[in-house]
């Protein structure tokens, strides 16, 4: 059994994978976040079965949801997704300790974990791809623990490419800026004066998840959507640090 594990898809960019990898000839879609409403409307929108695991990714347990089925059904994962994960704008006072280690548990941990099983079911030819962010180009205070695990899943990302390459098995991190998603709606905190003025340029899901997988198809170890972000990575790379954190500081209220 061919499946697509795609993980934080009851909103945004989750949701738009599972939409798009109904196309690929998969035998059935899991589909992983903590609203299981939302992810049975999914059933709805896909002609390929969806199988919904409804778990807290930052909690042990919901870890071992995923494990436990992967043992279950023993299915072939053709494509991983790993699209859970949430950002907080701020300063250190303004994110709470809980907020910070929680984004870590999910970002990072999680991450690393829903791979480290599914290797386990993958062969030649099968893709993962993890939603990594133009955020991990360089320093982001006021962003910085947010920026700091995407950081992590950008050299994470890079490495694990390398390694399955005997495999054949390719790993595309997928690095957007701005996307029109519910992302915002919990990343704000009400008494942060760090976050950014507006939001701009702002990319839609379908657009960026689209250009993903056709990147992930040509086995490309980034995909990046978009002329602003395609400079700002070239601008993390060459530019001074001292120069990206004034332009930074600049979009910010
Ligand atoms: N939007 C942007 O501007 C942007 C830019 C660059 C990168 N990204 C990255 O893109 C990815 C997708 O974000 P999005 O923009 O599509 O935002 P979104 O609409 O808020 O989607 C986030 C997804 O993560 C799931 N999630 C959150 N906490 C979870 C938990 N504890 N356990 C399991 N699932 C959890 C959410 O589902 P439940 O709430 O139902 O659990 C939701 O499905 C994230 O990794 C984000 O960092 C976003």
């Amino acid at each position: 059994m061919k499946i697509g594990l795609i993980t934080g898809a009851s909103s945004g960019m989750g949701y738009d994978f599972a939409r798009l990898l109904d196309k690929e000839e998969l035998d059935e879609l899991w589909v992983v976040a903590r609203r299981a409403d939302r992810l049975e409307q999914l059933k709805t929108q896909c002609k390929t079965p969806v199988r919904v695991i409804a778990a807290d990714l930052t909690k042990q347990e919901g870890i071992v949801q995923i494990a436990d089925c992967l043992q279950a059904h023993e299915p072939r994962i053709s494509y991983l997704v790993n699209c859970a994960g949430f950002g907080k704008f701020g300063d250190y006072t303004e994110i709470s300790l809980e907020n910070q280690l929680s984004m870590i548990d999910l970002n990072v941990k999680a991450l690393v974990s829903v791979t480290q099983m599914a290797l386990g079911y993958m062969d030649r030819g099968d893709r993962i791809i993890q939603l990594c962010s133009s955020s991990a180009f360089f320093p982001l205070p006021y962003l910085n623990v947010y920026a700091s695990t995407k950081a992590f899943v950008q050299h994470y990302s890079y490495g694990l490419a390398e390694e399955l390459k005997p495999r054949g098995i390719t790993v595309t991190q997928v690095s957007p800026g701005w996307v029109q998603t519910e992302f915002f709606d919990g990343s704000q905190n009400d008494t942060s004066i760090h976050a950014p003025k507006k939001y701009s340029p702002m990319y839609r899901s379908e657009q960026v998840v689209s250009q993903a997988i056709r990147d992930a198809k040509k086995g490309k170890s980034i995909s990046v959507c978009g002329t602003f972000v395609k400079f700002h990575r070239l601008a993390g790379r060459f530019a001074p640090r001292w120069f990206m954190k004034s332009q930074w500081r600049a979009r910010l209220k």
